[in-house]
């Protein structure tokens, strides 16, 4: 049983693209759990974009990390002694105490997983904020309704390839971008989206026409710069926009579009949203996602990397176009 845990700290803040020195290891004594407290091992975690955001300075809709404090960020564990009876030794539990390998915390803070229902990475990912956030772009912000033609840039990462196959699931047409051939051939093969591209290869414009001669209904924009540019002009009139993310401007501010104009005359709804104003609808996301996993009619692709010393290194690969995962990126802790 842990005694001591070993985290991850923010050394410095970066200033455009992150470096591996951003990152401080440290090894820290655990306190015995108090009354209504657990001790808990973490199986996995994860490293999600938007950690980018919490490495700078200022405020923002989540609080920045702190210099010399560890990082946060979800993370799939086992009780290994409670003090808490409701939540006994086995329990597998859902926390915030990502980039560490064991921790103390009121069991309270926690919430309990049902580990027989899918593997534990997947609440992580398709059946946790991830694929709640595909739902919400989709559904609550975009409106998508079942038959209409949907684009979904960064298609084959993990809230793509969610809102990929949710859009599939209604019987819409999918169009789909991702940064590498092999991506393209997931988006095509295991997702089975109606037309795939490589948006760093030939104008994502002149896809978008082909795969959409009569113009997108919905534009699920994960990356902002040149995809929402070339969306906005394929677009049809009082087309939606669900502004998830804009991962090319992350390290480095991109340009805004130049042609925001098109939303005037067409009309257009663009909408930013934040998963966690969302949580009510978990329950809906996964009455239908659940099912659909176990039947094997949802595709829960991820990507592993193994030890808490790979975490900063898949953490800034995901910021990087072309990427090296396809699904969600997890760092696993434990076997088992
Ligand atoms: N609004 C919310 O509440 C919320 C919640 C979760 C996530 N998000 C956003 O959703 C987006 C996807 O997040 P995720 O967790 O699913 O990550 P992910 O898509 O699994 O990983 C990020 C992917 O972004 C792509 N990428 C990196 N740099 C790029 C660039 N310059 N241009 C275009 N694509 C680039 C890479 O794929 P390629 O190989 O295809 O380039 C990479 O695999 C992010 O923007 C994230 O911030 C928003």
């Amino acid at each position: 049983m842990a005694t001591q845990s070993r985290e991850i700290r923010l050394a410095r803040r970066p200033k455009g693209e992150p470096g591996a020195d951003c990152f401080a290891f440290a090894t820290v004594d655990l306190p015995e759990p108090g009354a209504g407290e657990v001790l808990v091992e973490n199986l996995c975690m994860s490293v999600d974009p938007y950690m980018r955001g919490r490495m700078n300075e200022g405020k923002s809709y989540v609080p920045q990390f702190e210099i010399g404090k560890p990082l946060e960020g979800t993370a799939v564990g086992r009780v290994v002694e409670s003090r808490d009876e409701k939540v006994p030794v086995g329990t597998s539990v859902l926390s915030m105490f990502g980039w560490r390998e064991a921790y103390v915390a009121k069991a309270s803070s926690l919430r309990v997983i049902d580990s027989s229902a899918a593997p534990a990475s997947a609440y992580l990912g398709i059946l946790g904020a991830t694929g709640l956030t595909a739902w919400v772009g989709l559904f609550t912000i975009a409106k998508l309704k079942d038959g209409e033609t949907v684009f979904i840039s960064a298609g084959a990462g993990a809230v793509g390839s969610a809102a990929c196959q949710f859009a599939k699931m209604r019987g819409c047409r999918v169009v789909a971008s991702a940064g590498s051939e092999e991506k393209v051939v997931y988006l095509r093969d295991e997702l089975k989206v109606d037309y795939a591209f490589n948006y760093r290869e030939g104008d994502a414009r002149e896809h978008l026409q082909k795969a959409a001669p009569d113009g997108l209904h919905v534009y699920f924009d994960n990356t902002q710069g040149p995809q929402l540019e070339a969306a906005l002009y394929e677009l049809a009139p009082f087309g939606r926009v669900a502004m998830c993310g804009g991962i090319a401007g992350y390290n480095e501010p991109v340009p805004g579009p130049g042609n925001l104009i098109q939303a005037v005359g067409k009309r257009l709804r663009l909408e930013g949203f934040i998963v966690s104003d969302h949580f009510k609808e978990l329950a809906a996301m996964l009455a239908e996602a659940v099912p659909a996993l176990k039947a094997g009619k949802l595709v829960n692709r991820e990507t592993f990397v193994d030890g808490l010393d790979a975490a900063p290194a898949a953490f800034l690969d995901l910021l990087h176009s072309g990427a090296g995962n396809i699904g969600k990126m997890v760092v696993r802790l434990r076997q088992k």
